[in-house]
């Protein structure tokens, strides 16, 4: 078995924190059970592109119980967990010297080379017996970088030329086109023949979807994908409540101030950003919310916060976090009028919300390492200020994977129960799937709700036939119509 992980020692430990999580994740568990027998993944080679957490490792080993072949990388340079990715390779019966799990190719701290490595390494399977070449026939992703990938080299084969490194507009870019460049001198074809073996995409997060509604309204889209972010049951919960938890858990790790009685601003009132604001307010912060669309500015005023923008801010504010999916959130110029030791975090998907390359070379700016993951910017002083730094956490980049270990079991069971439903349907429906971006049927999503209602102690009172006639539902539901928005 080919892997990539930090060190197959910790398999143990990952194992250890695994059989807690499954306890902690019903939905998946069900699945399990409903599923074993009929194995309707059997024949799925599924490219997994997401944070290589312990939840993720109950994800992985879900699928393969549903009869999957799968191949493992992170979403995210800092978000692996080494002990799950080590025991998922690992697997329940092996050992780290015979291990005989599934092939991760993840560890926390890559390179943004290592990152897109590995990234083809989950799209590109071994050569089968007969010294054919093989490839994933579904992808699932979390922000879209796999289908990104696949795209980019399809185009790339087209035209029969690499995109030029020297065109790129971001260092990021820059690493993608030299990789696709070495990918086409090796092969003239490989990314035409993942194109073709691709049925579909299932995609988690708020960023990957915009992405996929893009390259849908664009005619560029090659495959079909199920979104799985807009599941109620995923962006209303993990979105919502995973961030409440893990957001302070991220500040807290990295820096260990104290929360209560500081100044935090929240740039963003969507689901994150909801989540995120109620964290603070929980910990006793005065929590200032910016936003850009009235609606949402509005019901965070409506919540209790006060909503400004950041430049009227910036001279209060101990705590800043982004929580918006766009780019440019925090431009350098704002960062130089924090106040001294001013936390700056993102927990959007991508690190573009902060302008870190402005940050890197702002003149004078110096770096120093706290710890991983934790960096202290220090300003040279100038005519109208001394010097002063600010705390940056996890390089601008998703700040509750980085510094601390993202959502809990719970909240992800639901999340990845839609996950596991969403690729079923792909894989066994693909005739009524044509290419197009879908959401789960509601039956589904409350499907997922109920599989979570025990857990919790919840008693669901039910509809007599009368009620149900009188709303207009089954009362086995579906019980809201497409347009309810909870
Ligand atoms: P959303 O679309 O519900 O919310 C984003 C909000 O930001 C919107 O209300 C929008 O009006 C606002 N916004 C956009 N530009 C702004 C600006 N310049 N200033 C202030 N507000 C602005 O999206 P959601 O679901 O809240 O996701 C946000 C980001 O978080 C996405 O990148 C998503 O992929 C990511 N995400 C991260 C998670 C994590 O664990 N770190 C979990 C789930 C999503």
């Amino acid at each position: 078995m080919d892997f990539k992980v930090a060190d197959l020692s910790l398999a143990d430990y990952g194992r250890a924190e695994i059989t807690l999580a499954e306890h902690e994740m019903p939905g998946l568990m069900a699945m399990r059970a409903r599923y074993a027998e009929s194995q309707p993944l059997k024949g799925a080679k599924i490219a997994g592109s997401l944070h290589m957490t312990i939840q993720t490792a109950v994800l992985i080993e879900t699928l393969v119980a549903l009869g999957a072949d799968v191949r493992w990388a992170s979403c995210n340079i800092f978000s692996t967990q080494d002990h799950a990715a080590a025991a998922v390779v690992v697997g329940p019966n092996g050992t780290p010297e015979d291990p005989q799990g599934v092939p991760v190719f993840a560890w926390k701290g890559e390179t943004l080379e290592e990152y897109w490595d590995c990234t083809q390494q989950i799209l590109l399977w071994p050569d089968d017996e007969n010294g054919d070449p093989q490839f994933a026939n579904m992808i699932l992703d979390d922000g879209g970088d796999a289908t990104l990938f696949v795209h980019l080299g399809l185009d790339m084969e087209k035209n029969g030329i690499a995109p030029d490194p020297a065109s790129a507009t971001s260092a990021e870019q820059k690493v993608i086109f030299e990789a696709l460049q070495a990918s086409l001198k090796t092969s003239s074809d490989r990314w035409t023949n993942v194109a073709e073996a691709i049925r579909g995409v299932t995609e988690e997060t708020t960023t990957g979807v915009h992405r996929l509604y893009d390259m849908m309204r664009e005619g560029s889209l090659l495959f079909p994908a199920i979104n799985v972010n807009d599941s109620v049951t995923k962006s209303k919960f993990d979105n919502k409540y995973g961030c409440r938890h893990s957001l302070v858990d991220g500040i807290n790790r990295a820096t260990d101030v104290l929360i209560g009685g500081k100044v935090a601003v929240v740039c963003g009132y969507g689901d994150v950003g909801k989540g995120s604001a109620e964290s603070l307010r929980g910990q006793g912060a005065r929590v200032i919310v910016t936003e850009i669309d009235p609606i949402c500015a509005l019901q965070a005023a409506m919540d209790g916060y006060q909503v400004s923008t950041l430049d009227d801010v910036l001279d209060i504010a101990d705590i800043i976090i982004t929580a918006t999916g766009n780019r440019d959130v925090v431009t350098v110029e704002q960062m130089t009028k924090m106040k001294h030791n001013a936390i700056l975090g993102n927990i959007g998907h991508f690190d573009n919300e902060i302008d870190m390359a402005g940050l890197e070379s702002f003149p004078g700016v110096v770096r120093k390492t706290v710890k991983p993951q934790v960096d202290v910017w220090t300003f040279p002083a100038t005519a109208e200020r001394d010097e002063h730094a600010i705390i940056v956490l996890s390089e601008g980049r998703l700040m509750n994977l980085g510094n601390a270990t993202g959502h809990p079991s719970f909240v992800m069971s639901n999340s990845f129960t839609n996950q596991v439903l969403a690729q079923i349907e792909l894989f066994t429906k693909p005739e009524e799937y044509p290419t197009g971006v879908y959401v789960l049927p509601k039956h589904l999503d409350e499907e997922v709700a109920r599989l979570h209602l025990d857990a919790l102690g919840v008693k669901l009172t039910t509809l007599s036939e009368q009620q149900a006639a009188y709303l207009g539902v089954e009362v086995s539901g579906p019980y809201k119509s497409d347009q309810y928005r909870y």
